[in-house]
C-alpha cells in the first residue's frame, strides 16, 4: 500500500479529513498511534477559537449523511506547530505525512500564519505540507473563497507571492549560516525545507466551474496539490418529530459529509484530475467509508484519500478495515501497486 507523495514515501494513501478529531494533541495522538498514512490537523487560525455553540454536529441514525457548523473552533496555529515540533521524529519513523491546515479568517491572517510558521525556519523540517483551507461553510457573514470566482486569482497570488518571498529569505539565511545544508527551494525533488503546498476546495458542480477554477489554478506552478471536496455547503437536515433543525447555529444551515456527498466527491476528483493532469496532485475527500471508495476514490485519480465521517462515527479503527477491504480488492483484480489503476476510470 506504499504512497509517494512527491518526495514523501508514506506507509498507505489514508489521512484524516481536517475538522474530524484532529483539534487536540490527544485526538491527533490517536491518528498517530493508527495505521493510517498521514495526518492533518483541525483548519486553524492565528489565535485560538471556540467556534460556533453546541450543538454543532449531527449525524442521523441510518449513518448516511454528516452535517455540521463547527465555526472553526481550533487552538491556534502555534499549538499545532509545537505538536509537530514534539511528535515529529516519531511520525517520521512511522511513515507518516504531516499536514498542517490554515484557515484564517482574512486574507491578512493567513499571510500571519504564514510569518509564523517561516519565521522560524526548523518549523519547516517538522512540516510536510501547508494546506490553505479555501472551503469553510460555516462562519457566520464569511462567503466561501472558492466560490468567490472574481477574488480567487487575486488572492491565490497574494498568497503564493508571500511563500515566494518567504523561502527567498530563507535562502538567503541558509547561505548565511554554514552549519545548515543550502536548500532549493525550486525543484520539486529537493526536500529538506521543502514543504508542500495545497489548497482545499469546495465542491463544485457546474463544469464550467471545473475549467474556471482549474484554468486559475494552473496558473500557480507552486502550487502541489488540491484537497477536493470540503463538506458540501449549507445544507439543511430536519428532525419531523421535533419539527426541528438539528443543529444550532445558522438556523441549522451546515456542511453536509458522510456517504451521500461521494458521487460529487468522486466528480471533483476526477474532473480535477483531467484538468490539472500530473502537475498537481489530488487529495480526495467525501463519503469514504470503506475499501471500495478507497478503490473508487484512486481509480477517480486521487493519490492521497481522506476519510472523515467515517472516523468520526467508527473511531480510528476504521482505518484497518477500509485498508484490508482495499487490498482484498485488489488481490482480486491482481493489482499489486496503486499505480496500476490510479486515474483509470474507464468510460463507456
Ligand atoms: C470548519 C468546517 C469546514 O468545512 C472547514 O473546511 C473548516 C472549518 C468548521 O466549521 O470548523
Amino acid at each position: 500500500m506504499n504512497t509517494t507523495f512527491y518526495h514523501l514515501n508514506l506507509i498507505n494513501p489514508l489521512i484524516n479529513a481536517s475538522g474530524v478529531k484532529c483539534m487536540y494533541s490527544s485526538q491527533l495522538d490517536e491518528l498517530a498511534s493508527s495505521n493510517i498514512g498521514s495526518i492533518v490537523t483541525k483548519t486553524c487560525t492565528p489565535s485560538p477559537r471556540q467556534g460556533n455553540p453546541e450543538p454543532r454536529y449531527y449525524e442521523p441514525k441510518n449513518h448516511l449523511l454528516t452535517i455540521n457548523s463547527m465555526g472553526l473552533p481550533n487552538e491556534g496555529v502555534q499549538y499545532y506547530l509545537d505538536y509537530y515540533k514534539k511528535k515529529s521524529a516519531s511520525l517520521q519513523l512511522s511513515g507518516k505525512g504531516r499536514f498542517l491546515s490554515l484557515g484564517g479568517l482574512s486574507i491578512n491572517e493567513n499571510l500571519n500564519m504564514l510569518d509564523i510558521i517561516y519565521q522560524n525556519p526548523e518549523n519547516l523540517t517538522y512540516l510536510d505540507a501547508i494546506e490553505v483551507n479555501l472551503s469553510c461553510p460555516n462562519i457566520v457573514g464569511k462567503a466561501q473563497l472558492g466560490y468567490d470566482f472574481q477574488n480567487l486569482e487575486s488572492y491565490l497570488r497574494v498568497i503564493f507571492t508571500k511563500i515566494k518571498k518567504l523561502e527567498e529569505m530563507l535562502l538567503v539565511d541558509m547561505t548565511k549560516n554554514v552549519e545548515l545544508e543550502k536548500p532549493e527551494l525550486k525543484d520539486k525533488d529537493d526536500t529538506k525545507y521543502k514543504v508542500l503546498i495545497g489548497c482545499k476546495l469546495p465542491p463544485y458542480f457546474d463544469m464550467s466551474h471545473f475549467q474556471l477554477v482549474a484554468d486559475i489554478l494552473n496558473k500557480f506552478p507552486r502550487l502541489d496539490y488540491i484537497n477536493c471536496i470540503n463538506s458540501i455547503g449549507n445544507g439543511l437536515v430536519i428532525d419531523s418529530d421535533t419539527e426541528t433543525v438539528v443543529i444550532k447555529p445558522k438556523n441549522g444551515f451546515g456542511g453536509l459529509g458522510g456517504k451521500l456527498v461521494k458521487p460529487t466527491a468522486l466528480a471533483n476528483v476526477h474532473q480535477f484530475y483531467r484538468l490539472l493532469g500530473d502537475k498537481v496532485k489530488i487529495i480526495g475527500c467525501g463519503g469514504v467509508s470503506n475499501g471500495d471508495d478507497l478503490f473508487q476514490m484512486i481509480l477517480a485519480g486521487a493519490t492521497l484519500v481522506a476519510v472523515g465521517s467515517q472516523i468520526m462515527i467508527k473511531g480510528v479503527k476504521c482505518i484497518d478495515t477500509i485498508l484490508r477491504e482495499l487490498e482484498d480488492i485488489m488481490e482480486k483484480k491482481s493489482y499489486s501497486t496503486l499505480d496500476e489503476f490510479r486515474g483509470k476510470l474507464q468510460y463507456m
